[in-house]
C-alpha cells in the first residue's frame, strides 16, 4: 500500500487491462485517484474496471489503441468528460517481441516502434494538450512513462525492444524540457521496471530458451536474478508504488527523471 495521497486526481492508464498497468491502476485508485483504463483489450479492461469499482474506486474503461492519433483524441476527451478532468497519464501500454538481431523481422521491428515509441509519443502529445493551460483539463499534472531495465543494460535477444525503451527514456527527457519551457505545468518522468514474471516476462523467458540462449526458463530467470543485487524478480506492486510516487506531490520537484525499479539490475 502506497503512502501517497492522490485524492481528487484523475488518471488515465494505457495498457491497464492486465499486467503491470492493471496493478498501476489499482494502486492509483487505492491512493484516491479516479482512474480510466485505456486498452485495446476491451474484454479484460472492463473486468479490471469492474474489480476497481467493487473496491469502491471511481473507474472507467476507454477504448484506446495507443498507435492511433484519433483514438487518443477521443479517449482523452472521454476521460476528461467522465472523470471531470485529467491530472495523471501513465503511458504503460507496450509490447515485447524477442529476436536476436541477426533474425530481425522488419514487421516485428515496425510493430515494436509503433506501439512502444509512437504510442508513448502520442500519449505525451494528448496529455500535454489536455493538461496544459487552456486545455480541456487545463491544470497541469504528471506523466509517467513505462520504459524498462532493457533501456539501461545489454541483454541478448531484446535488441529492438531495448531500442524502443531507450527511445521512451529520451522522449521523457525532451517532454519534460518542453513542458517546462512552454509553461505546461506537467512533470514528465519514466520508470525502468525490472523483469516481472507475468504474461510478458514469462513469455520472454520461454523465448530465450527457444532461441537457445538458456537450457530452461528457470535458467533464464536465474540469470536475471543473478544480475540483480536484491536477488529476486520484480513484482507488479513494486512498479505500481513507483508510479504512484512519481504521480504524487511527493515528486513535485522531480521531472525528466528515470527511476530504476529493478532491484539494482541496471546500476
Ligand atoms: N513484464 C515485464 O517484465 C516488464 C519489464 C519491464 C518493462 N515492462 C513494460 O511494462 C509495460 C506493461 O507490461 P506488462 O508486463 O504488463 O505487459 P502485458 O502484455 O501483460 O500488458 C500490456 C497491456 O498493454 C495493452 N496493449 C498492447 N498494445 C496496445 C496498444 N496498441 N494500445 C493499447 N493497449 C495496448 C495490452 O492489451 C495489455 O493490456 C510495457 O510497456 C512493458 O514493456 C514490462
Amino acid at each position: 500500500m502506497s503512502g501517497y495521497d492522490l485524492t481528487g486526481r484523475r488518471a488515465l492508464v494505457t495498457g491497464g487491462a492486465r499486467g503491470l498497468g492493471a496493478g498501476m491502476a489499482e494502486a492509483l485508485a487505492r491512493a484516491g485517484a479516479a482512474v480510466a483504463i485505456g486498452d485495446v483489450r476491451e474484454d479484460l479492461g472492463k473486468d479490471t474496471v469492474e474489480a476497481l469499482r467493487a473496491s469502491g474506486a471511481v473507474a472507467e474503461f476507454v477504448p484506446l489503441d495507443v498507435t492511433d492519433d484519433a483514438q487518443w483524441e477521443r479517449a482523452v476527451a472521454d476521460t476528461v468528460a467522465s472523470l471531470g478532468g485529467l491530472d495523471i497519464v501513465v503511458n504503460n501500454a507496450g509490447i515485447e517481441i524477442t529476436s536476436p538481431l541477426a533474425d530481425l523481422d522488419p514487421d516485428d521491428a515496425r510493430r515494436l516502434l509503433e506501439v512502444n515509441v509512437l504510442g508513448t509519443a502520442l500519449g505525451i502529445k494528448h496529455a500535454f494538450r489536455a493538461m496544459r493551460p487552456g486545455g480541456a483539463a487545463g491544470q497541469g499534472g504528471a506523466i509517467v512513462n513505462i520504459a524498462s531495465v532493457a533501456a539501461t543494460i545489454a541483454f541478448p535477444a531484446i535488441g529492438m525492444y531495448s531500442a524502443t525503451k531507450s527511445a521512451v527514456d529520451r522522449l521523457t527527457r525532451v517532454a519534460a524540457m518542453e513542458s517546462g519551457k512552454l509553461g505546461y505545468g506537467v512533470r514528465v518522468n519514466c520508470v525502468y521496471p525490472g523483469l516481472v514474471p507475468n504474461e510478458m516476462g514469462t513469455r520472454l523467458a520461454n523465448d530465450l530458451v527457444e532461441i537457445g540462449l538458456f537450457p530452461s526458463a528457470e535458467a533464464a530467470v536465474g540469470a536475471v536474478v543473478d544480475l540483480t543485487p536484491q536477488g529476486r524478480l520484480g513484482d507488479s506492486s513494486d512498479m505500481a508504488d513507483a508510479v504512484v510516487f512519481l504521480a504524487s506531490d511527493a515528486a513535485r520537484f522531480i521531472t525528466g527523471a528515470g527511476l530504476p525499479v529493478d532491484g539494482g539490475m541496471g546500476m
